[in-house]
């Protein structure tokens, strides 16, 4: 392999610290095979006669070889979700390319293929710092060139190069470079990118590649690598507020207790204050222990331990922060996202969002509009699809500690998590917090839920039918309620048909629409059963997540699923409102058991197959069930 270093032969210890001194830079090349991006990655890889070149396959990297320890090798944004990803099956097309010269060392995401995959390209800019996105000279602006920009701009990458490719094929002309850059800057005047600088190339011939090419006498800048070793990007996370994203809390014996994890960003030294986020306890810093001893100031991508002067409680997921700069907490907040599963996103279905180190439960309350990727127009839409990118709003069961990704890609970024499956779904960047939200408090009542039910004499629940259209919720649900009434008890009952006729009019029978329709009916029912009473809900309820979310909304022992496990043969010939019928000629769209899916139970309190046992039967069986658990009194 080619080295270019004299002094690996004069002076090989001077030349290994200096290559270990020397900065990183990050940067995604964006394009197509078409627009030369491999020739140019081969170019540069040949012409920097690198030291060493390694090619790191993403998902085959050992994250925790990679993470925070050796060379400092920073995949931390998304990585954490990348090797969960892994774990979850979904592959993500990212190849990271090693190389160094004598001033500089780089990482290279490339994304090969797919360039339609959003997904792969954030992937590789998520951690990058700079862009090289390639343009055809005899073509000019591409759809793709606006995409690659602007999801480089979304994942806060502040640094592009529009390298114009294939100069020679247009007679190295002037005025065709000056036409694109001129209009590539009127394109991206918006997308808030700190430097934007064009380079007449050709990754073929080499023009401008590692020096300035006589070709292009008129061109005043740089050649590509001599930027790329040159170009100031790293400054600016030094200089924002301390930030440690803990990462677990390290206690070998009763005398040590260590907080450890990555900076993320800013500087801390022994003696600051910090405080912690989401918990406000305040301390000073006592020790920063590393494995190569105690050091009395550490920086950003350095992997530490702090002790802290005062025992006070801070738990992985916790934040330290600078005392004069906390980050924000918030369990309300906008953010971008962008869908990275072949399922779509559901508003209101529950997700787990997994920040620095913490996992919380979190739903989507609001997709405010989705982004064209190629033309960056608004849409409004209710769900988004593979690779597309939204503006929602989300709700997350506990505060999470954040800053907003603008100000901190480390601490403003999250991935989605699909419950039932541990699918990695989305990702996400935080724009700000949704303060309205904090000043709506809970009301604290006279009269609570245990008053009310004991006045009733009952222990109040919901009866949570669940099943195919026609396989008798609603006739059980109806006995059921009918003989609790009998016997004096307080009841309501829900049913899908009823309730879709007053307060879920709105909705239809798209799975984005169910589950807004349990959504709500979860939580009517909840306030029911705080109201002291038997509740029957009947709906066909498919999704195990939605009746996941209604069971956790309520208390222990308050959610009692009853699956009407009726066959699907069964409910179809009995077609008592002759849905099925249409159906099956294509006159109703996603029609449960026909085109969309039922997800039956798996831990069903009551289980009943009314093509086994009589309506009546079931009734007085679910009845006793009450009884001898204790919920009539
Ligand atoms: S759920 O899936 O969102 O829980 P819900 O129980 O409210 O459904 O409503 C189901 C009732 O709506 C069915 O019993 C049937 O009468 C009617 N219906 C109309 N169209 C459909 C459809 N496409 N799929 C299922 N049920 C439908």
């Amino acid at each position: 392999m080619a080295h270019q270093s004299d002094l690996i032969e004069q002076d090989i210890l001077g030349y290994l610290k200096q290559h270990e001194n020397k900065s990183f830079l990050r940067f995604i090349t964006c394009g197509s095979v078409d627009d030369g991006k491999s020739t140019l990655i081969g170019r540069l890889l040949y012409d920097s006669k690198m030291i060493f070149e390694d090619q790191l396959d993403a998902l085959e990297s050992d994250s925790k070889k990679m993470g925070t320890q050796g060379e400092k090798i920073d995949f931390a944004l998304l990585v954490d979700g990348l090797a969960a990803e892994r774990e979850q099956g979904i592959t993500i097309d990212v190849a990271y390319r090693f190389f160094s010269t004598d001033k500089r060392k780089f990482i290279v995401a490339d994304t090969p293929g797919h360039e339609q995959y959003t997904r792969n390209m954030a992937t590789g800019a998520s951690t990058a710092e700079l862009a090289i996105i390639l343009v055809d000279a005899r073509h000019g602006l591409m759809q793709q060139t606006r995409r690659h920009s602007f999801i480089a701009s979304l994942l806060g990458i502040r640094h592009v190069v529009i390298a114009i490719n294939k100069m020679d094929l247009v007679g190295y002309s002037e005025e065709t470079f000056d036409k694109i850059e001129e209009d590539y800057r009127a394109f991206a005047k918006d997308l808030g990118f700190e430097s934007i600088v064009c380079m007449p190339i050709s990754a073929l011939e080499g023009d401008n590649i590692t020096s300035k090419s006589p070709n292009t006498p008129w061109y005043p800048g740089a050649a590509l690598l001599p930027y790329l070793e040159s170009v100031n990007v790293a400054a600016k996370r030094q200089e924002r507020p301390f930030r440690l994203p803990v990462q677990w809390v390290n206690r070998p014996n009763l005398d040590f207790r260590g907080f450890s994890g990555t900076i993320a960003s800013g500087s801390i030294k022994v003696g600051d204050e910090i405080v912690v986020v989401p918990s406000a306890r305040r301390s000073k810093v006592k020790e920063i222990v590393t494995r190569d001893g105690h050091l009395t100031e550490a920086f950003a991508d350095m992997a530490i331990t702090l002790t802290l002067e005062d025992e006070i409680d801070i738990s992985r997921g916790d934040i330290i922060c600078a005392g004069q700069s906390p980050a924000e907490q918030t369990d309300q907040f906008a953010a971008h996202l962008l869908w990275m599963h072949d399922d779509a996103l559901l508003p209101g279905r529950q997700y787990l969002l997994k920040t620095n180190n913490h996992m919380v439960p979190a739903t989507i309350t609001d997709l405010k509009h989705k982004i064209d990727v190629n033309t960056l127009d608004h849409h409004s839409g209710k769900t988004l699809e593979l690779n597309e990118v939204g503006v929602c709003n989300f709700n997350t069961g506990q505060p999470i500690a954040f800053d907003p990704y603008s100000d901190n890609r480390r601490t403003g970024s999250f991935i989605l998590i699909d419950r039932q499956t541990n699918n990695t779904v989305g990702a996400g960047m935080i724009d700000f917090s949704l303060r309205r939200a904090k000043n709506v408090h809970w009301q604290a009542m006279e009269v609570n839920k245990q008053e009310r039910a004991k006045a009733k004499f009952q222990k109040p629940a919901v009866l949570w039918f669940t099943g195919l259209s026609g396989s008798g919720k609603s006739t059980i649900a109806n006995l059921v309620e009918a003989k609790l009434h009998d016997r004096g008890r307080h009841t309501y009952a829900l049913d899908g048909d009823n309730v879709r006729h007053g307060l879920n009019k709105d909705l239809g029978f798209t799975d984005a629409d169910r589950v807004e329709n349990i959504r709500r009916v979860g939580e009517t029912a909840k306030l029911m059963v705080d109201a002291g009473l038997l509740v029957m809900v009947s709906f066909i309820s498919p999704f195990i997540s939605e009746r996941r979310m209604a069971r956790e909304l309520l208390g222990e022992g308050e959610f009692i699923e009853v699956y009407i496990s009726t066959p699907l043969e069964v409910c179809e010939q009995r077609d008592v409102k002759g849905l099925y019928a249409k159906a099956r000629r294509g006159e109703i769209k996603n029609f449960t058991g026909i085109d969309s899916d039922y997800e039956a139970p798996q831990n069903a309190e009551l289980d009943i197959d009314t093509s086994k046992i009589a309506a009546e039967k079931a009734a007085d069986d679910i009845v006793l069930w009450l009884e001898e658990k204790g919920y009539l009194g």
